[in-house]
């Protein structure tokens, strides 16, 4: 799926968001590498650390849908109605990606006008994984 097909639902997702503790909207799009896309909003709580970011939030509804091989996510955010700067992925988010995508696993931002991508390489540099689990 191209790359402006994939912000287009990360930014339908992104009006899902509950977030009025922060007012910051977050949406993604997570394209498995059979095709299939899972949405992700944040979902926040009273009780802070509760929430979620909307980047978990995809990655897990496709783990909890059986697929676990991923090949890009586009991510937008910004306080409100609109979208402002690139919404790069929070370091727990880039661990879980860790867990389930390649070195080469693309990340797509979008900020309103411009897209910027990255691998997950470059933005989880020198990372802890399970292949360093001897089990
Ligand atoms: N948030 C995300 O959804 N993804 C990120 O990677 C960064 C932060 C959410 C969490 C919280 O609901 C709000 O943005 C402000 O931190």
């Amino acid at each position: 799926m191209k790359a402006s097909d994939l912000i287009k639902l990360a930014a339908e997702a992104r009006e899902k968001a509950y977030a009025g503790y922060s007012g910051y909207r977050v949406g993604a799009a997570l394209l498995a590498k059979n095709g299939k896309v899972y949405l992700g909003c944040n979902v926040e709580n009273a009780v802070y650390p509760a929430g979620i970011c909307a980047e978990r939030n995809a990655i897990f509804s496709a783990v909890a849908d059986g697929v676990r091989e991923f090949s890009r996510i586009a991510i937008v955010g910004g306080s409100g109605d609109k979208l402002k700067g690139y919404a790069y992925p929070c370091g727990i988010c880039r661990q879980v990606m860790r867990e389930f995508c390649d070195d080469d696993f693309e990340i797509i931002l979008y900020d309103g006008r411009k897209q910027l991508k990255k691998t997950l390489a470059e933005i989880l540099p020198c990372s802890f994984s399970k292949t360093d689990l001897d089990f």
